[in-house]
């Protein structure tokens, strides 16, 4: 067979290909179209969701697990839950500055080694976490994450081990947390630290509680079994769930 005609073949191939591929992209996109939720809609058609939090819907790979951060926030805010916001486990910020954009007044606590995990909490762990080096998430630093919040008084910087950091914050009171900390270590301390310190009402979202996580399912599953509350899962991409603590009966 002479070249030409090779190149004629992988021209159709190509061309296959092409047409395979963008019938697929057309099919999923029709087909696992993610909805805005309605009340999310009338926020913003009431411009009380500014441009900015708009942007990072659009640009999110997980907006079911925006959404919900969202609707804790609107809810912590309606039913007036008092205390701070806290995130363990920021890495370079980026779920920390969705949270500190949905609640701009709230004092938020920034919890991070900021150079990645701490060995003897990965020596302990099986799944996949436990292809994890201290070498993952460790390029970060604490002063750019602190310039990423233009130095706002109101966000607030705990670098270092937790549990070790968690006596600067030891007298606040929480009203909504995020845990994404992937591991046993740093979710069993996270979950025993921020719980007490949970304002009634108020909610802990652990981030990756999912099959691959073992050691932070088991963080998890350990402490749901020492509280009154249940867990509820959030169907986003991958997999949190939340504890929200209870109030008192009125009156
Ligand atoms: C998956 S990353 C966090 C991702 C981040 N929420 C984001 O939006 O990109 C996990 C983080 O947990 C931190 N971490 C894990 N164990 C920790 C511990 N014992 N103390 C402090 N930070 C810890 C790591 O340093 C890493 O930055």
């Amino acid at each position: 067979m002479d070249t030409a005609l090779w190149i004629q073949y992988l021209t159709y191939g190509l061309l296959l290909l092409l047409i395979v591929l963008g019938i697929r992209f057309l099919w999923l996109s029709i087909t696992q179209r993610i909805h805005h939720p309605e009340q999310w809609i009338f926020r913003s058609q009431q411009r009380k969701i500014p441009d900015d939090l708009l942007a990072l819907e659009r640009r999110s790979d997980d907006r079911i697990r925006l959404y919900n951060f969202w609707f804790q926030t609107e809810r912590i805010i309606k039913e007036g839950i008092t205390g701070d916001f806290a995130e363990l486990g920021v890495y370079k910020g980026d779920s920390a500055w969705l949270i500190h954009r949905l609640a701009p007044d709230r004092t938020l606590h920034l919890f991070d080694t900021f150079a990645g995990f701490y060995q003897p909490d990965l020596s302990m762990e099986t799944g996949e976490a436990s292809t994890y080096t201290w070498r993952d998430f460790a390029d970060t630093d604490a002063g750019a994450v602190k310039a990423r919040f233009g130095n706002t008084p109101n966000v607030l910087i705990h670098e270092g081990w937790f549990p070790d950091t968690a006596e600067e914050a030891e007298d606040c009171t929480f009203a909504l947390v995020h845990m994404d900390a992937d591991l046993y270590q740093p979710v069993k301390a996270g979950l025993a630290f921020f719980y007490p310190r949970l304002a009634p009402g108020g909610v802990i979202i652990v981030h990756d509680y999912t099959h691959k996580w073992e050691g932070l399912m088991r963080a998890v599953d350990e402490f749901v079994a020492s509280i009154p509350e249940c867990l509820v899962h959030v169907p986003d991409r991958f997999g949190s769930v939340m504890i929200l603590k209870n109030k008192p009966l009125p009156g």
